[in-house]
């Protein structure tokens, strides 16, 4: 048989992909991660195994998906995409070192879906022409001085609850405190909380998970707020 690595999208459970959700429907095991909906943990077959990815280490989940991958039909849900600081990469390396069939399934990532649900583009013609994606969760080890000197957007994972001390350091390292900057929290869900502040102003965000975005797009969330028409 075989192993799906699916990525779940987001955080919306309206946000997979059509194949994604074919194939958590297909699944006779279902191994998934925190981040993921109980939305889409329930859109398994009610026979199919579940795993909580969280109760394992990264070993035990590759030896899951190959163990189970070689005897029946094994989906890996992860959040946003599995490639995006999902170690997807990693758990494809073990399946096609254990000589197991896999197939990756791409999902929305939150690199620009999160800022896009609040109204942030993050690339934008005349504003920003490039976006710097980083992990954060370590912001004592990163380099900030090529990151303050980099043009265009910055969105930092694993950061929110950091943010002020990230901020602190870019600033440190040049980059300008006026700089608009926002903090969005569990963002595509109904509880999505969003801050924006300049740069100088940052604080930790209340929620997790959460994303941080740095530079000028952000601005050009208050026009298309006012802009914006409902679609429903
Ligand atoms: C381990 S990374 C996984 C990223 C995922 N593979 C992706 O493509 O979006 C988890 C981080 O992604 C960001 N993230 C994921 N979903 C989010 C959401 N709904 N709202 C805000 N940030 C989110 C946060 O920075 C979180 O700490």
């Amino acid at each position: 048989m075989s192993v799906s690595l699916v990525g779940a999208g987001p955080g919306d459970p309206e946000l997979i992909t059509v194949r994604g959700l074919a194939r958590v429907r297909a699944a006779d095991v279902l191994v998934y991660d925190r981040l993921v909906s109980a939305e889409l943990v329930a859109e398994a077959p009610a026979q199919a195994l579940r795993i909580a990815r969280d109760e394992l280490t990264q070993a035990e989940v590759n030896d899951a998906l190959i163990d189970h991958g070689r005897r029946s039909f094994a989906v890996r849900l992860k959040g946003g995409d599995p490639f995006v600081f999902g170690r997807g990469g990693e758990e494809a390396l073990a399946l096609a070192a254990a000589g197991v069939p896999f197939e990756l399934v791409p999902g929305v990532s939150s690199i620009a879906a999160v800022p896009e649900s609040a109204l942030i583009p993050v690339t934008h013609r005349g504003v920003s022409q490039s976006v710097t994606a980083f992990a954060a969760h370590d912001v004592e080890k990163l380099d900030v001085a090529a990151l303050a000197r980099v043009p265009g957007t910055l969105v930092a994972f694993m950061g929110g609850a950091r943010a002020e001390r990230l901020a602190q350091r870019l600033i440190e390292h040049g980059k300008p405190a006026s700089t608009p900057a926002a903090v969005i929290s569990r963002g595509t869900l109904d509880d999505e909380q969003v801050q924006v502040t300049p740069l100088g102003s940052l604080a930790a965000a209340t929620a997790t998970p959460a994303l941080v975005v740095i530079g000028e797009v952000v601005a050009l969330r208050a026009a298309l707020g006012a802009l914006r028409r409902s679609a429903a």
